[in-house]
């Protein structure tokens, strides 16, 4: 698959968000198990879970999915919630969320959105279990323009590796700011629900596309991610639940656009031209 810098090493184009996956029936969570295998064994290299989601499902899920796999050939990206990020408690959820993952460290692990502790003690807190050994790096989620800005002030602040917000065709604002900064200051970029999560509730497909599609002989949800990997230096994590929709998802790495049709994309999904609210889910 083609490949991206990413934390300042070689990754897949897309990873695999796993969002509402392990929650289901035995037969369904094996076959979310094998479609997490199958993506590792035909060259994702990035894996997106929290602590949040299924109260922990989804990392067990992982846990057991990548037992047999040399733990170096992927990156793990965990979450603690915002009312977890005192140095104590990031402690305590990712020794939780290691148990459950089955691993020993991860690659990277975000405050999943900003709460009410004070960034200058997350810092400590992140800073203590990466000296510790039990993470490689950290970073940042759902942080606008000015949440980056006031990180970056702080001591230690500019060791942030990632911020990871929605991004897809109908939720653009990201492109005017956030992208440009953390471009400058290094800083990778996780684009989420590229389809606008679980029902598209946060995207609404309009004809263009659908004609699009058809003349490209793809599908509309291989259009919407080759749209948000347009840009090479974006990560997408697209949730597939199904081997069948994560083949998909890989052959649209692939997909390329004319300036045309990107025109046609822009006006009916414009490009921000002035800072607007980061939009989260
Ligand atoms: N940091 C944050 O605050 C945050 C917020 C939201 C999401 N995320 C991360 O981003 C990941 C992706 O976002 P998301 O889960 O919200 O939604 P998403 O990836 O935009 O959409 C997932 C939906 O699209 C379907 N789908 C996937 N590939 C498809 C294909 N090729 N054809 C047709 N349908 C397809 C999935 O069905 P199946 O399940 O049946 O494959 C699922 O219903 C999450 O799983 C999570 O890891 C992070």
């Amino acid at each position: 698959m083609r490949q991206i810098t990413f934390n300042q090493q070689n990754a897949s184009a897309i990873g695999l968000g796993t969002w509402r996956m392990g929650e289901g029936n035995n037969a369904k969570n094996e076959e979310e198990l094998k479609t997490i295998q199958y993506g590792l064994d035909h060259g994702i290299t990035v894996l997106d879970t929290a602590e949040m989601y299924g109260d922990g499902k989804s990392e067990t899920l992982i846990g057991k999915a990548i037992q047999g796999y040399n733990r170096d050939d992927f990156q793990l990206i965990s979450k603690f919630y915002p009312n977890h990020a005192t140095p104590e408690l990031i402690k305590s959820s990712l020794e939780n969320s290691l148990k459950r993952l089955k691993t020993d460290y991860l690659d990277l692990y975000l405050l999943h959105w900003r709460g009410a502790t004070p960034l200058a003690e997350t810092i400590a807190g992140l800073q203590a279990v990466q000296k510790a050994g039990y993470i490689k790096n950290w970073g940042v989620s759902n942080f606008d323009i000015a949440d980056l800005k006031e990180l970056d002030s702080l001591a230690g602040g500019n060791e942030c590796r990632v911020n990871e917000d929605l991004y897809n065709v109908a939720s653009r604002g990201i492109e005017y700011s956030i992208l440009p900064w953390q471009k400058e200051h290094k800083m990778s970029f996780i684009g989420y629900s590229p389809f606008g999560s679980d029902g598209g509730d946060f995207l609404t497909i309009k004809p263009i596309l659908i004609e699009m599609a058809k003349q490209k002989h793809v599908t509309v949800y291989q259009l919407l991610l080759a749209w948000v990997l347009r840009n090479h230096n974006i990560l997408s994590i697209p949730k597939s639940s199904t081997i069948e929709h994560l083949k998909d998802n890989m052959a649209a790495v692939d997909i390329k656009f004319t300036a045309d049709e990107l025109k046609l994309i822009d006006s009916e999904y414009p490009k921000p031209n002035k800072n607007t609210q980061l939009e989260v889910i």
